[in-house]
């Protein structure tokens, strides 16, 4: 039995709560999430008891195989009349939108081809039930994980001074292609020295050196879910005299976070448990990203893990990186990145590669 009609459910459930008549969902994973249609275009419209997928002429058989417990229409070259017909036909007036994915010329389209219909900003009502994993969807996170897990093993087997960080990058994409993954999560970054100092460095030309600190943040997608690990290493002894010292605060601030983190807490709390070890050692200033995000059909989505997330509590069943870093420009760089679910108990950590500061020069 698939898990669609089950989150369907729970998303009509809402409808009442937000006085909706209809949700038009346009954010495509919120749509797959829903469905089961994987394509790149199409309206899903959420009512109390039924939903319809509005899809093009390029996906009408991909739509009614993937989504077959939703009402396909086929909506040509032009979706919104289509959808003012769906919408009449129901009587729906109150019709909420997704704001963060509809477009302010799309929205003002939506207003003039859709009339008699009071548009509703909405957000996150299809994230919110994302955020709570399915053990399926964590098995699905755990084959990514362990793509790019053993992805960052062959890192440490192949990386040699002389390689620039694409060598490295490519040579990651390869191997990640090789054994399964559909695609990366998103580029690669490999910032040796002070391209480290970057917290998205993109993998270039620079050459890698021995002894330099090398960020390697990447991350595979499989069956539409994500991984995403970084770990620091240098080859051989690192010559920056800081860098051991930097490495054990980024990895003291990991540990304590996963092993704090509870359901209950927010966001803002579990951010804290790395963040305070890092503030602690004198380099807060240092750290200006959040601790973590979830990660699940988006390799970043709900539940936020920083230090500006105080609203929401984190639950058993959320799926999140900790990847505390430290920057210092010009320099070189530490981020340290597992992933965890999150559970009565505790966090139980997903990721399992090992975590060298340095590496045995071959
Ligand atoms: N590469 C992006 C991240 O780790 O969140
Ligand atoms: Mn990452
Ligand atoms: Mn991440």
């Amino acid at each position: 039995m698939p898990n669609e009609p089950q989150r369907l459910s729970s998303v009509q459930a809402d409808l009442a709560r937000h006085a909706l008549a209809a949700l038009v969902v346009s954010h495509a994973n919120n749509r797959r999430y829903l469905t089961g249609f994987t394509g790149s275009a199409g309206l899903l419209v959420v009512m109390p008891d039924t939903a319809y997928l509005l899809a093009d002429s390029r996906y009408y058989e991909q739509a009614a195989r993937e989504a077959p417990h939703v009402v396909l229409e086929r909506a040509g070259y032009e979706t919104l009349p289509r959808l003012a017909d769906v919408l009449a036909r129901h009587d729906a007036r109150k019709v909420g939108f997704e704001a963060g994915a509809v477009t302010v010329q799309q929205l003002k389209e939506m207003r003039e081809k859709v009339p008699g219909v009071e548009w509703m900003a909405t957000t996150g009502i299809v994230e919110r039930h994302r955020t709570i994993k399915a053990p399926d969807e964590i098995d699905a996170i755990r084959r990514a994980i362990d793509i790019s897990d053993r992805a960052m093993a062959h890192a440490w087997e192949v990386v040699r001074p002389g390689m620039t960080e694409a060598d490295l990058a490519w040579a990651l994409e390869v191997y990640m292609r090789e054994h399964g993954a559909d695609g990366m999560a998103f580029d690669i970054i490999v910032g040796a020295g002070e391209n480290g100092a970057l917290p998205h460095h993109r993998a270039g030309q620079r050459v890698i050196h021995a002894g330099e600190p090398i960020v390697v943040d990447m991350g595979a997608r499989l069956g539409g879910y994500h991984s995403d690990i970084t770990r620091t290493f240098c080859i051989g002894e690192a010559r920056d005299p800081d860098y051991t010292r930097v490495y054990d605060i980024v990895d003291a601030a990991n540990r304590a976070a996963i092993a704090g983190a509870r359901p209950g807490m927010t966001g803002k709390e579990v951010d804290a448990l790395g963040r305070d070890v890092i503030v602690a050692a004198g380099f807060g200033e240092q750290f200006g990203h959040s601790l973590g995000h979830g990660v699940g059909l988006d390799v970043h989505e709900g539940p936020r893990v920083g230090f500006l997330s105080a609203d929401a509590k984190l639950e058993a069943g959320m799926v999140f990186t900790v990847e505390p870093g430290i920057y210092l420009p010009g320099r070189f760089g530490v981020r340290i990145e597992d992933i965890v679910v999150l559970r009565e108990d505790g966090a139980e950590v997903l990721t399992r590669a090992p975590k060298p500061s340095s590496l045995v020069p071959a």
